[in-house]
């Protein structure tokens, strides 16, 4: 299976302040991390929270530079990319409020990347605003709307069809559930299931809690403290983990299936 993206020996260190006669503290984010996900899965990237998570994706959106290591998006370094081929990339992040402009009309919100992007405008631009929304189950009366006016679920969706507006081959989704009643969850990772199914997007999906990665990825990344901890198909991971930090995180869900 063709590889979308390749990490090799990604390192990522942060350096905290120094506070009164404490000495400066060098955090390893992310240390000496391999990985690669075959186009067209549903690759999650799982750990307790401060594991090295949202530094891995910040780098692989370029929000983050890295120490050493490197990122190959289909077979070439990140940083050989032009704008036109990172657009191939979108992040979705955890909190939709910061997310979106709080002053841009929803309307706006989606069709100024695709104006900016592909150079399409008039009948051609309102349709295809019309057909995101319709996408990711909205309708056309949420272009005239503002974010304050939509619940968190609905702000998740403008999010996931402003990232399709930008036609991504890869999805980077950073615990973009985690917000959300457990009903609108399930809404939303049914969302992202269609479009890997429908429209052959590769996901990166990033979180804490174990319960909504069983049905929805084909592999799974276990972190902690910047390391992995192991990594494989997802029924492998589930069926047989091999290392305690991953029983205790699949043992800790409340009422698991997998609890003995
Ligand atoms: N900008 C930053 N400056 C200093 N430390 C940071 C910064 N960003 C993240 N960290 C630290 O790096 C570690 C990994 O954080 P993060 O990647 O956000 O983990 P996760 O997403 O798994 O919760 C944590 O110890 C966090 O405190
Ligand atoms: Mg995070």
């Amino acid at each position: 299976m063709k590889k979308i993206l390749e990490i090799n020996n990604l390192k990522k260190n942060f350096r905290t302040e120094r506070i009164f006669f404490g000495s400066n503290k060098i955090i390893k984010a992310v240390d000496d991390v391999f990985f690669s996900i075959n186009s067209g899965e549903i690759c999650a990237l799982v750990g307790e929270s401060g594991s090295g998570k949202t530094t891995i994706a910040r780098c692989i959106a370029g929000l983050e530079t890295f120490d050493s290591g490197s990122i190959l998006f289909k077979g070439t370094p990140l940083i050989f990319k032009t704008k036109e081929e990172r657009r191939k990339i979108q992040y979705i992040f955890q909190d939709t409020y910061n997310s979106l402009n709080p002053r841009m009309r929803i309307d706006d919100t989606i069709s100024e990347p695709i104006k900016y992007h592909f150079e399409i405008k008039g009948q051609k631009l309102n349709e295809e605003v019309n057909k995101l929304l319709k996408k990711v189950g909205l309708n056309e009366s949420f272009r005239k709307k503002f974010p304050h006016e939509l619940s968190g679920g609905q702000r998740q969706r403008i999010v996931i069809a402003r990232a399709l507006s930008l036609k991504p081959e890869l999805i980077i989704a950073d615990e973009p559930v985690s917000n959300l009643d457990v009903s609108i969850q399930a809404q939303i990772l049914q969302l992202f299931l269609e479009l890997n199914i429908k429209d052959k997007i590769t996901f990166l999906f990033i979180t804490h809690d174990l319960r909504i990665v069983y049905n929805l990825a084909d592999y799974v990344i276990v972190m902690k403290d910047g390391k992995i901890v192991e990594q494989g198909q997802t029924q492998k991971i589930y069926s047989k983990p091999q290392s305690d930090y991953t029983q205790n995180l699949l043992y800790s869900i409340p009422a698991s299936p997998f609890k003995n």
